[in-house]
């Protein structure tokens, strides 16, 4: 067992102990290491000048993704890679992607140029050929307040002109890797009355949460972070899953999507593109790449926001989570393991280790809604899911759920009730509407009123009975904005 981090910087080995292990990595990085390259500006994860590259190794590999290393704790790092923004350089020589934000005037006050760059660089070493979408959607994450995004969209079809070496020829992983897996085993960090624990195996984890009850697991720390951050969380026992093998997984078995309780969101995003499409539609819009990269499943369900966006598919599907702890193991419906605002069916020392969705037959219709004030990067106003068969204009299997409007996702038993078995008429989803209105109770805050949403809860049926009854159908997961 460690009692300090190993990970690299920019292709050198670096072994943390003691409080800087609880540090944010971009403070660590400015304060401690001097590379102040990386800003933070919003520290919440939602302007991206604080971007690095994280490389996991993997089978003798790197794979590099982009992450905001202001929500991220340094203990978070343990056994990766990190390249900072003054790791793209090679000498003095700009990389093709800085010489190209300076050959578009790419970049006015600089604050958000490191993250842009960054951000465009895991672009360059997707090897994707790079066309303005992607671009776009590449750079979601990424906030610029002056220059206009314009020429910053030049630069990343441009990227030409620097050193043009790709992360592999400047950092040649194998020796990495290797060093990597090398200190692959368990971490404990005492420091200041605070205690970090990565365990190796999944026995360990659950005797540390027995031992440890109020023990928080922080995993892509998405949520997390933005909480020590913002609202001066500071837990003092904390523990990730990064080291234990096996929870990562997400396959499809016996007709359920079944993820893993440390996988990611982008993970998630990639499986479900041809197999889960209606899911994978709501899931580009999560966050920007650079949350999906380090949030999970898991994380998005155990948080318990009443808009978390994967939670009305997971409620139409009945889906069920794996809970684990030294006394066993046990599955709880999903629709009934929220008891009330962020109050959960979990014990202190449980974790979930999976989360089975079963899957919608290939007749059923699907649709996720996302409502909120941008389309990419914001918190939704109200979110739904709305499932059901519709053969010879009778309808079966109906289940709603909508988020936003109350302090838990809700199912709409009466509206469903009153659907099941009926024919589809315009008129009596109209009527629905008003049932559905009936169902729940939306408060007002920043993002909408309740009189708002309460409208979206009528006005989403409508647009289902006319975009797919009444009408022809649009793509998955890009209704109701
Ligand atoms: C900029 C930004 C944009 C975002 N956009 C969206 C969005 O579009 N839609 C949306 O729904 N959310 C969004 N979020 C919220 C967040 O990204 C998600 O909720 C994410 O899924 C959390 O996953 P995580 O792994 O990062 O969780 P963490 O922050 O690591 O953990 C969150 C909570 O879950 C608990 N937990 C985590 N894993 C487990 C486990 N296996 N067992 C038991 N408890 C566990 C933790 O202890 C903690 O209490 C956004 C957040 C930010 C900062
Ligand atoms: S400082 Fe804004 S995302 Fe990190
Ligand atoms: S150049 Fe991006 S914020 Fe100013």
């Amino acid at each position: 067992m460690r009692d300090h981090l190993e990970l690299f910087l920019n292709g050198r080995k670096v072994r943390v102990s003691g409080t800087d292990a609880f540090r944010t990595a971009a403070n660590w990085l400015r304060e401690v290491r001097g590379a102040t390259g990386t800003k933070t500006v919003c520290e919440e994860g939602d302007c991206g000048a604080c971007t690095v590259l994280v490389g996991t190794p993997r089978d003798g590999r790197l794979d590099y993704v982009p992450v905001n290393s202001c929500i991220q704790m340094l203990f978070q790092l343990d056994g990766i890679h990190v390249v900072s923004v003054e790791g793209l350089q090679l000498g003095s020589e700009l990389s093709d992607v800085q010489r190209s934000m300076v050959d578009h005037h790419g970049a006015q006050c600089g604050y958000c140029t490191p993250g842009f760059v960054v951000a465009m660089t895991a672009l360059r070493e997707s090897g994707a050929a790079v066309t303005g979408r992607e671009a776009r959607e590449a750079l979601t994450g990424n906030l610029c307040r002056c220059t206009g995004y314009d020429p910053i969209i030049e630069a990343a079809l441009d990227m030409t002109g620097g050193h043009g070496r790709s992360l592999d020829e400047l950092y040649p992983p194998g020796p990495i890797a290797e060093a990597l897996a090398r200190a692959s085993d368990g971490v404990r960090i005492d420091a200041n009355g605070r205690t970090f624990f990565a365990p190796h195996t999944l026995r360990d984890a659950l005797a540390f949460l027995a031992a440890n009850p109020g023990a928080v697991i922080v995993q892509g720390g998405t949520d997390f972070g933005v909480q020590c951050n913002k609202r001066g969380l500071r837990p003092s026992v904390m523990m990730t899953l990064a080291h234990l093998d096996g929870l990562d997984g997400i396959a499809i078995e016996n007709g359920a999507l079944v993820v893993g309780g440390r996988a990611t969101l982008a993970a998630l995003e990639k499986f479900t593109e041809t197999r889960v499409p209606a899911l994978h539609g709501i899931l580009q819009l999560f966050g920007s790449p650079q949350i999906r990269n380090a949030g999970t499943l898991a994380g998005n369900v155990a948080n318990a926001s009443p808009i978390a966006d994967t939670l009305p598919f997971l409620f139409v599907c009945e889906a069920e989570l794996e809970l684990e702890s030294v006394r066993g193991k046990r599955a709880v419906g999903i629709n009934a393991f929220y008891k009330g605002y962020k109050q959960l069916d979990k014990a202190p020392d449980e974790m979930i280790t999976k989360v089975r969705v079963p899957l919608p037959g290939e007749a059923e219709t699907v649709r996720l809604y996302k409502v909120s004030k941008r389309r990419d990067l914001d918190i939704s106003t109200f979110t739904a899911a709305i499932r059901m068969t519709v053969a010879g204009g009778r309808m079966s299997g109906v289940k709603i759920a909508y988020g936003g409007v109350a302090p838990v996702v809700l199912r709409l038993p009466r509206t469903e009730a009153l659907l099941e078995g009926a024919g589809a008429t315009e008129a009596l989803f109209r009527e629905a509407g008003d049932v559905a209105r009936g169902e729940i109770a939306p408060i007002s805050d920043v993002r909408g009123s309740k009189e708002f949403r309460s409208l979206l809860a009528a006005n989403v049926l409508m647009k289902f009975f006319h975009e797919e009854i009444a009408g022809a159908r649009v793509a998955p997961g890009t209704g109701a904005r």
